[in-house]
């Protein structure tokens, strides 16, 4: 039985200050619920600091995003030899990253291999608009989403992958998806990514993230299709999220 994990993406919020502190607090009550794969992902700029403050806790560290070169003339981006030092994990196609910065399906997938080639453990990110739902394409989205991020992926790399559905409507809106709708997807993502894990043996292991908070994030737990989940705005808040941890603990 994998851990469930609990990844905290702060994204663009907190100081230095600031991301060092809540780090400490999470470091801190990590303890308690060993059993649970902590990760915080904070601002880039953040990220040596909260490696430090972490420490030797069981808390593990994710970037929110990378670019796919090794380096080159790409002003403001980030490349993965930089974050191997830094992360563990990195957190990819975010519905963010798609919708305000257009990162393609095609994108993501370069990111992905790149974060596999450099030992970084991708985070990958799927979910549909509203839109989409209500028009009866959800499935076959997601469906696209993840086969075309793992288009290459040697299968012996798809070990270290973790998939977050997402459901855009989910997002920072306080309308988390239900337990049954969350299930309905990630049985359906569990297909497609049996489908490549077979020859491994490998349990694909699925986060939900959208709106999890210390209210509803037991029932997202307690369910076998279920492997943990990405949070956003209520990571930000350290009781809150040490709420959250020992419900998946
Ligand atoms: P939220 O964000 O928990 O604030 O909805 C989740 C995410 O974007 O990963």
């Amino acid at each position: 039985m994998p851990r469930t994990i609990v990844a905290g993406n702060w994204k663009m919020n907190t100081t230095l200050t600031a991301a060092v502190e809540l780090a400490g607090a999470v470091a801190q009550g990590a303890g308690k619920a060993p059993e649970v794969e902590l990760i915080l992902c904070p601002p880039a700029i953040s990220l040596a600091a909260v490696r430090d403050a972490v420490g030797v806790s069981l808390v593990a560290v994710g970037a929110q995003n990378m670019h796919f070169a090794d380096s080159g003339a790409f002003t403001g981006e980030i490349a993965p030899p930089m974050l191997r030092d830094l992360a563990r994990y990195v957190i990819l196609g975010h519905s963010e990253r798609r919708q305000l910065f257009g990162e393609t399906d095609e994108l993501v997938n370069r990111k992905l291999l790149a974060a596999l080639q450099h030992d970084l453990r991708p985070i990958l990110c799927v979910g549909e608009t509203l839109q989409q739902r209500e028009s009866g394409q959800a499935a076959a989205v997601i469906g696209r989403q993840v086969r075309s991020a793992l288009s290459d992926v040697a299968i012996a790399d798809l070990g270290s992958l973790v998939v977050a559905y997402e459901p855009v409507w989910a997002i920072g809106t306080g309308r988390a998806a239900t337990v049954q709708q969350a299930e309905e997807v990630h049985a359906s993502l569990r297909a497609i990514l049996r489908a490549e894990w077979a020859d491994v043996g490998m349990e694909p292991r699925i986060l939900y993230g959208g709106s999890v908070s210390p209210h509803n994030a037991r029932e997202f737990f307690e369910s076998d299709e279920i492997n943990g989940a990405l949070v956003g705005n209520a990571c930000l808040e350290p009781e809150g999220f040490a709420k959250i941890c020992e419900f998946a603990s």
